[in-house]
């Protein structure tokens, strides 16, 4: 009920966010995958829709509920990721990467499950790189306003400050503070060419909307 009841700073604007890991399938039963809740990104939505934007969410193998009134869009690899968002950036004022997208994925997909050969051999897998989807959007000529997430093991101002940089991105939201895939609360820094500043560990959906009053500020004409 709460929610019905936010400030709709986000009317009128649409919102495109990814969520979740991404699968990369090695054979029919294996894949490389990441870890990756999608609760960060699934609370965007959230948060998002609530403060009136349409908002269409693009999400990796997740068993999360869809947020009311939001439009889900279901992917596994990378790839697929990619093909969904690409289309639909130019037709939203905001997207928002908190996907954990599988960096590499393996060259080859075997058709047939790849079966042991009893000699203690193990098969070679080669990876190859995966389109980087925020790079992607960010060097589109119309393209929307761009909020990339970043979680790094260490140096996490100048790693953030640095990714932001490297995708071309006005602002990169890394998470503070050792991994806590699947946990309901988070801490936040929010990097931008002004600097950085925090948002203080509270439960992922105070969060996101904090995050969303902060984006509804930065699009204010
Ligand atoms: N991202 C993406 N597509 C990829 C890789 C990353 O859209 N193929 C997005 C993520 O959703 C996130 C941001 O880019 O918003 C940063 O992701 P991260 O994995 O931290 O950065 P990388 O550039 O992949 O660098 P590295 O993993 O080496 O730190
Ligand atoms: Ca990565």
């Amino acid at each position: 009920l709460i929610g019905f009841f936010q400030p709709k700073r986000l009317r009128g604007r649409r919102v495109l966010i990814t969520a979740g890991p991404t699968f990369e399938a090695i054979d029919p039963v294996r894949g490389i995958t990441n870890h990756s809740s999608g609760k960060m990104g699934f609370a965007i939505a959230r948060a998002a829709q609530e403060a009136g934007a349409e908002v269409t969410l693009v999400a990796g193998p997740v068993h999360l509920p869809t947020p009311r009134h939001v439009h889900r869009i279901n992917v596994q690899s990378a790839r697929q990721m990619h093909a969904a968002v690409l289309p639909l950036a130019t037709v939203h004022d905001v997207f928002i990467a908190t996907a954990a997208v599988a960096d590499w994925r393996p060259a080859e997909l075997a058709d047939e499950k790849i079966k042991k050969d009893g000699t203690g051999q193990v098969p070679s897998l080669a990876l190859v790189e995966n389109p980087d989807i925020l790079a992607a959007v960010a060097a589109l000529p119309d393209r929307p306003y761009c909020v990339g997430f970043a979680a790094e093991s260490h140096d996490l101002l100048r790693h953030a400050t640095a990714k932001r940089l490297r995708k071309n991105v006005p602002l990169l939201v890394a998470n503070i503070g050792p991994a806590t895939f699947g946990q309901d609360t988070n801490a936040l820094m929010l990097v931008d060419d002004q600097g950085h500043t925090e948002l203080p560990q509270a439960h992922k959906l105070t969060l996101a909307r904090a995050l969303v009053a902060e984006l509804a500020r930065r699009l204010a004409p």
